[in-house]
């Protein structure tokens, strides 16, 4: 049977702030109005924008206050300029809004030769009941040129080189992150009790701080099954037969 586990941002994103451990790893998150955007506006000079129901990066906007009173918009690698709050606030109003979004505070990423990356953490558990969840896989994507997420890419790497390559830490850190994304799977049980796989997106920011960006129910394995050593490929396979 194929279980449909409904993404939803905004509720993913109280699951996880119901828990204080995790909630100091997530960013300042709250649902998008106009005062929502006026508030995070004043406290963050970026801000990102995304549709609760979102996928692939895609319609995820992120706006930059500048000392000068503009505010700069890129959404993929197009970068728009509003001269004031009130043309920013007109341009807001025509892009498709009939969509729930959820304005957070931007994490500004570790880099990779100027291009920011976060991680993907493959957490599953297998059908027996109350079963511990296990991380079974991850590697780091990479921004492509221009861009700001990193779901557009087909560069990755392990998140080990990664770390090191950006010098932000190494294996305490990954294993700091391996236990927030499990923390984080176990926060997420009573919303979805059969739910048994997630692919975690987790973020480090410069000074090696670690951010929950967002969980995936229905991951795409496509880079695990790319990648020359098959071993992490065939445990998250057997852990989804099992
Ligand atoms: N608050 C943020 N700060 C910086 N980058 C972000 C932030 N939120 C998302 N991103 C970037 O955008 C990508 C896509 O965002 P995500 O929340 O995973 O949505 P999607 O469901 O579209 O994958 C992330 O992998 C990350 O690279
Ligand atoms: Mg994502």
């Amino acid at each position: 049977m194929l279980m449909l586990f409904q993404r939803d941002k905004w509720l993913q994103y109280r699951a996880f702030n119901s828990v204080p451990l995790l909630a100091r790893r997530l960013p300042e998150t709250k649902l998008l109005g106009k005062e929502s955007l006026h508030d995070m506006l004043l406290q963050h000079s970026s801000v990102v924008l995304k549709p609760c129901d979102g996928r692939y990066g895609r319609d995820i906007v992120f706006i930059r206050r500048l000392k000068t009173g503009t505010y700069q918009i890129q959404n993929e690698n197009n970068i728009i300029t509003m001269q004031n709050k009130s043309d920013l606030q007109d341009w807001l109003n025509q892009i498709n809004m009939d969509r729930e979004y959820i304005i957070q505070q931007r994490i500004y990423l570790a880099r990779i030769q100027q291009r920011p990356f976060d991680l993907r953490i493959m957490v599953q558990r297998q059908k027996a009941n109350s079963s511990a969840w296990k991380v079974t896989g991850s590697y780091a994507k990479i921004a492509s040129r221009g861009y700001l997420v990193t779901n557009v890419t087909n560069r990755t790497m392990s998140v080990f080189k990664a770390l090191q390559l950006a010098r932000v830490g190494g294996r305490k850190l990954l294993l700091q992150v391996e236990h927030t994304a499990l923390l984080a799977a176990k926060s997420l049980e009573v919303h979805y009790p059969d739910l048994r796989q997630i692919g975690f997106d987790i973020g480090i920011d410069k000074k090696g701080r670690i951010w929950i960006i967002e969980g995936n129910y229905r991951p795409d394995l496509r880079t695990f099954r790319r990648l020359k050593d098959s071993s992490m490929y065939r445990r998250i396979l057997w852990y989804q037969k099992h």
